[in-house]
């Protein structure tokens, strides 16, 4: 029996469906966002999946084998723990991120690497399929070759990498169905479209078609697949927000344009711990990954004998990892009615809140000053952890008052008390391996005043740096 066409109304924000029109989307609450979009079924033998895809039977528990010990063993570490110890067989990862911050780089490096064969003792080299709907094959080639040397140290012979520039997803299922190769890499799903569903590529309707039609050739061969996801400035795009419910693992890589920096971290893992980072290094000729990188996220000040006032370093918790960071701040006299505030790598109404909580129960007079607050290196923090730090910098460049190597390990609450943090002997013993020797946490004071009293007598005082002599506090 011939199936009639389904049609369908999707949220272009959130990726709702509803098979009616609605004016204002139940899910996200965004009006006039919802497009209506056909699956016609007769188009492709592919729309369906009844031709490629077999319908699956139940099986006993214990006949299906476990995915444990399937898992592909990446030349990166980092990636390999971010990944909870490798690619898992048959799973879908999405690795998003802003345009431009090394995506392809580093999946070319892994598409290299492991169709090289280096990282697999059971297993020669991966036959890995590398589909770009970005670049074409000759582009990818040229790239491939520049980080080829990085990785291998020439040029070699690569008989195992299949590159080809594709945009059509029933294709593509059709490529993967017929090759079986040892990983897929789609780069990326908002070039793909399909010509079962209406909407141009990067819409809803085209990557939440395209995903699902991936995902499931990928569950059937046990291949697994790694889709790229751009992400806008404006926020998450339709693209990644849709795909992170479909897909096993989502993976953000994270960094600014301009520093070398690369976060990986994982926001959604079915097969390891979440919040786990990897870190690397965005070099002339690819990504380099860091295992420790003690200094990366300190300014060139922090390590050097002159101290300078409102620079703090905190410890914060990446997954299982302690990383030292160093926070700055600059607190002077606004000119303006509303003071500035200005903030990169913390949430800015996090810092609001802690100024606030300085100005009731310090009493310093922030209400008068603008106060800008810097993270080095590019690192993004969302840690609770960092918030005495934050306070402590504020402090120390109201003050003029420079702190010599101290670390700021606690959550501060809204009465000014400091809250204990977890995993703090990890965080403490990072701070000492890195000669560290001012440390101040919840365990020692109980309150942000009492620390900042004792700051203010001298304990952390470095004696070179002089008292502000235009503050009147
Ligand atoms: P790319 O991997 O194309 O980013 P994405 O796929 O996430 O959009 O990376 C593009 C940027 O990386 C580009 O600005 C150039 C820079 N780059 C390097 O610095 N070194 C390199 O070896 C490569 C290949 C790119
Ligand atoms: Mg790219």
């Amino acid at each position: 029996m011939a199936k009639k066409a389904t049609v369908n109304f999707v949220c272009q924000e959130c990726g709702y469906d509803s098979p009616q029109w609605l004016g204002k989307c139940p899910e996200c609450g965004s009006w006039n966002s919802m497009k209506e979009f056909t699956i016609r079924n007769n188009v492709s033998r592919l729309a369906t999946g009844s031709a490629v895809l077999e319908i699956a039977k139940p099986q006993k528990l214990q006949e299906i084998a476990s995915q444990e010990t399937s898992r592909i063993q990446t030349k990166y570490q980092e990636l390999n723990n971010v990944l909870g110890g490798g690619i898992v067989k048959g799973s879908a990862i999405l690795i998003a991120g802003d345009p431009g911050v090394g995506k392809s780089t580093l999946l070319l490096q892994l598409a290299l690497s492991l169709s090289q064969g280096l990282e697999s003792a059971q297993k020669s080299a991966y036959k890995v399929l590398y589909i770009s709907g970005e670049e074409s094959v000759e582009q990818v080639k040229m790239r491939a070759d520049r980080v080829a040397v990085t990785i291998f140290g020439a040029k070699t012979e690569n008989n195992n990498l299949y590159l080809v520039s594709l945009t059509d997803a029933d294709a593509i299922v059709e490529q993967i169905a017929d090759m079986k190769p040892d990983l897929v890499i789609i780069d990326s799903i908002q070039t793909v479209e399909s010509q079962n569903v209406s909407g141009l590529s990067g819409s809803v309707a085209q990557v939440r078609y395209s995903a699902l039609q991936f995902i499931r050739v990928a569950k059937q061969y046990a291949i697994p697949i790694v889709i790229v996801g751009h992400v806008t400035k404006e926020g998450m795009v339709a693209g990644p927000m849709v795909l992170s419910h479909m897909v096993d693992t989502v993976l953000f890589l994270e960094g600014e344009k301009f520093a070398k920096t690369r976060i990986l971290r994982s926001l959604k893992n079915r097969f390891g711990p979440v919040d786990e980072v990897g870190i690397f290094l965005m070099e002339e000729n690819g990504m380099q990954e860091i295992s420790s990188p003690d200094q990366l996220f300190l300014g060139p000040l922090a390590n050097s004998e002159q101290v300078t006032p409102g620079s703090v370093l905190v410890s914060t918790l990446e997954g299982s990892r302690a990383f030292l960071v160093e926070i700055q701040a600059l607190v002077v006299t606004t000119r303006l009615p509303m003071p500035r505030r200005v903030v990169s790598g913390v949430d800015g109404r996090r810092v609001e809140l802690l100024l606030a909580v300085l100005q009731k129960h310090c009493h310093l007079p922030l209400d008068t000053m603008d106060v800008f607050v810097n993270v080095a290196g590019g690192m993004k923090l969302t840690d609770p952890g960092i918030d005495l730090g934050i306070c402590l910098a504020v402090y120390s460049s109201l003050k003029n008052i420079a702190l010599e190597k101290t670390v700021g390990i606690a959550e501060v609450g809204l009465l000014g008390e400091l809250r204990v943090v977890s995993g703090l002997d990890k965080r403490v013993k990072e701070s000492e391996k890195l000669g560290f020797k001012n440390i101040v946490t919840a365990k020692k004071y109980k309150t942000l005043r009492e620390v900042l009293t004792r700051v203010s007598k001298s304990e952390y005082l470095n004696p070179k740096s002089e008292p502000n002599t235009n503050d009147k506090n």
